[in-house]
């Protein structure tokens, strides 16, 4: 019997989301730093009553406070790919937040270094392909984005593209116009959360002044028939995360998640774990919390190959690997 859950590609993964409790409390120990508790179970229980994004991020931005050397960065980096590795995933194309740590006074090559030490070996330490997308606060604005991308740059070979996250509403994608088209002149790949708490307009800026090439979130495009029927003929991934969805409300109960209609609706979904540490589980947790059918799940497999950012040799190899486990 082949594992309940496809081997997939994770494209929705923020690294800082990825601390664990445990982590937190190590390293809060190493530097000496406060926390509101000592004890893993006290942390993770404040996670159950996020109400939004907001009140989401409140609390993972405090928390990464404990994130302060280039080990840090490296060892958070580890333990990701350690879940990775358990949970069937060939490819990880991770998001990264260098404004938060660089606002706590970590300068942004220990980041950089702490973290792409971990992913660029991780083929050969955990049989992983592995890379990073450098994102924008967007409640920091536009300027602060582009002084992020010019400082990033000595740095370019680290991070394959950019990306867009953080409050969403009343960041509209319209604001990083300029910043992405530097991005595009780099020759950087270009993804960004829309339609996740904001409208579908903002997936429609996104697509049209940011020019991405997946969208993360985007399940409010649902709600505009024409966007539907635009995101299907273009064929743009968006990259779903439904366990997070459930946790920040955006939608009731895994039960009423739109997953399964935006199949129906030919899109290009892929399922993904957002901040796997605060949602309840890592990408196979979302899988198998779908309750879908191994066709379903082989599909959504597939198009987490599909909307990679790596050659086409890559993505029939682990197609195939899909096949086979159907
Ligand atoms: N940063 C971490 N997780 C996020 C999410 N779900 N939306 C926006 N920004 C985030
Ligand atoms: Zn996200």
């Amino acid at each position: 019997m082949t594992a309940p859950t496809p081997p997939t590609a994770e494209l929705h993964l923020h690294i800082e989301g990825t601390i664990e409790a445990e982590l937190l409390v190590r390293l809060a120990d190493r530097h000496g730093l406060p926390l509101p508790s000592r004890d893993p179970a006290v942390l993770r229980e404040r996670y159950e009553h996020f109400t939004d994004l907001q009140s989401f991020l409140d609390v993972h931005y405090a928390n990464l406070a404990v994130l302060r050397t280039e080990e840090d960065f490296h060892e958070l980096a580890t333990g990701y790919l350690d879940h990775a590795r358990r949970t069937g995933i060939r490819r990880a194309e991770v998001f990264f937040d260098p404004q938060t740590h660089v606002n706590h006074g970590v300068p942004i090559e220990a980041v950089i270094r702490g973290l792409s030490s971990a992913f660029e070996a991780a083929e050969e330490t955990h049989g992983v392909s592995a890379a990073m997308i450098l994102c924008f606060l967007r409640d920091l604005g536009p300027e602060a984005a582009e002084e992020l991308l010019r400082a990033a740059l000595p740095f370019r070979e680290h991070f394959i593209g950019v990306g867009l996250d953080s409050t969403e509403v009343g960041y509209p994608p319209s604001l990083f116009t300029e910043v992405y088209a530097m991005a595009a002149a780099e020759g950087l790949h270009r993804v960004a959360h829309a339609g996740e708490e904001g409208g579908p307009d903002y997936v429609v800026e996104a697509l049209d002044l940011l020019h991405v090439e997946r969208v993360d979130h985007g399940i409010r495009a649902l709600e505009d028939p024409a966007l539907v029927a635009r995101l299907r003929e273009e064929r743009i991934p968006l990259t779903v995360c439904p366990l997070s969805n459930v946790f920040l409300r955006a939608v009731d109960a895994i039960a009423d998640h739109p997953l399964p209609l935006m199949l129906d609706e030919g899109l290009v979904v892929t399922v993904n774990s957002d901040d796997p540490a605060y949602f309840g589980g890592y990408v196979d947790a979302n899988y198998t919390a779908l309750g879908l059918d191994r066709d379903r799940l082989a599909l959504l497999a597939r198009n987490s190959f599909d909307a990679c950012f790596v050659p086409e040799a890559d993505r029939a190899r682990w197609r195939a690997e899909v096949d086979a486990w159907v």
